[in-house]
């Protein structure tokens, strides 16, 4: 491949242009409620109908792949059009600014800075370049719990493979319907040697619907690591079931770094997501996949030396061109959720959390295993499948052939069945839910 000035300037990113700056994210919430009123994003009828969703069914399980929201869809439309009619011109053209542009209302949304955030293709490629090469001592190890996702726990095993690293899995809790944040807080503080350089950890388990109580257990671990004289834990956080539900800005979690992908719970487009760091915490991991967006390793390659800088956002997101229609498409869908609104979403997500988990509760024999209490949960609900039932599969199957329900169970040793009503969903989705649980458990 040769590269003329501009692609060169395109790709190590010292071309800034003028429409980077016009990202976006740089709107207010206020101005992003009233752009979002005028599309009928006031309602959640409005909502629901910037879906394709088949609504012959109650579709609650969008969270395993995100449906396109109708601002996606055109972003991807359009972006798809430019480059199938001359791509070599439109990633000339614009590439450098909708790269921007992706990262400002990423940034926007999360409330962080555009240069703390990377750019990745899903969850599990985040947590996999950071726990390959999360910084550790020889002695050093890092801490799990039993109730993350193989994304974490592989990860993690693959590092040990590779380097010998040692990694310890702690439990939080017995029983999730009842799991307490203290006694969440004080197990991982427990486990907190002079030897733990990190966490990993899960916001919203996927095996349970649990959410974990990030801040206090950031806070707990800082008092801890001062008790002990020792340097910071870090806190690793896959964030994907709370990320485009839970509404705190990200910086308060009072995690080091935080991993998700943008195509669940927020809608973005498939094959996208973020990897966040605090300015400070970027040194403690290196890049894997080199960076095509970073300046510091491209000059240095192109001046035949090594690069010298301490890992940066940028050098940590990997590189080679991208299905960029949909990479691009991610800065609408933050617009998206800022013209819906953040609060006013994860209200809107509880509620329908909540009336499943009264429902379900309210069926004789079932054992909802999700927290009720909106504290230790988000939009995720899991309950035991009926015992009446040949096998979890079969009570799936019966659900969408016979009721016209999408439900998904647990993919983990305990099987749940689980649902993840959304901002995509309505009440009358959710009782039809119900409606044919409470049939099947009572046959
Ligand atoms: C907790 C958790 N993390 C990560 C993933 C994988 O996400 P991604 O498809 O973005 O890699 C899943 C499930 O798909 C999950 O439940």
């Amino acid at each position: 491949m040769t590269l003329d000035r501009r692609d060169l300037l395109v790709r190590t990113g010292l071309l800034v242009g003028a429409g980077a700056l016009a990202a976006a994210g740089c709107r207010s919430d206020e101005e992003a409620r009233t752009a979002g009123a005028a599309k009928g994003l006031d309602t959640w009828a409005g909502v629901q109908a910037s879906f394709e969703l088949d609504r012959r069914g109650a579709q609650l399980s969008t969270f395993l792949l995100a449906p396109h929201p109708r601002p996606v869809r055109d972003a991807i439309a359009e972006h798809r059009h430019r480059l199938d009619a001359d791509t070599a011109s439109y990633l000339q053209d614009e590439e450098e600014r909708l790269e921007a542009e992706l990262l400002q209302a990423a940034a926007a949304y999360l409330a962080v800075a555009p240069e703390e955030l990377a750019a990745t293709g899903s969850t599990t490629m985040g947590l996999g370049l950071l726990y390959a090469t999360l910084a550790l001592g020889p002695r050093e190890e890092i801490v799990t719990t039993e109730h993350d996702f193989y994304s974490t726990h592989e990860a993690l095993r693959l590092r040990a493979e590779a380097t010998g690293a040692a990694v310890r899995r702690i439990r939080l809790y017995v029983e999730p319907a009842t799991a307490s944040e203290d006694a969440i807080v004080e197990a991982i503080r427990a486990a907190v040697t002079p030897r733990t350089r990190a966490v990993a950890l899960t916001w919203v388990h996927s095996s349970t619907g649990v959410k974990l109580p990030i801040r206090a257990i950031a806070d707990a671990l800082a008092e801890r690591d001062a008790e002990l004289g020792k340097p910071p834990t870090l806190v690793c956080v896959d964030a994907v079931h709370g990320f485009g539900v839970e509404p705190e800005p990200l910086a308060e979690l009072g995690c080091h770094f935080l991993v998700s992908g943008c195509h669940k719970w927020l809608f973005g487009p498939r094959g996208t997501g973020i990897v966040w760091g605090r300015a400070d915490s970027w040194a403690d991991v290196r890049p894997t996949i080199p960076s095509f967006t970073d300046r510091e390793s491209f000059q240095a390659w192109l001046r035949m030396r090594e690069p010298s800088a301490p890992t940066s956002a940028s050098a940590f997101t990997p590189g080679g061109f991208h299905a960029f229609e949909h990479r691009w498409a991610l800065a609408d869908a933050f617009a998206f959720r800022q013209e819906i609104g953040r609060e006013r979403a994860a209200e809107r997500t509880r509620a329908l959390a909540g009336r499943l988990k009264d429902g379900l509760t309210d069926i004789p024999g079932l054992v909802v295993r999700t927290p009720l209490d909106a504290r230790l949960s988000s939009g995720l609900v899991c309950c035991d499948v009926p015992s009446a039932t040949s096998s979890p599969e079969a009570f799936v199957h019966e659900l969408r052939e016979d009721h016209g329900v999408i439900a998904s169970l647990t993919p983990y040793a305990t099987r749940y069945l689980r649902f993840g009503p959304s901002i995509a969903n309505s009440e009358a989705e959710v009782d039809r839910a119900l409606e044919a649980v409470r049939q099947l458990a009572g046959r």
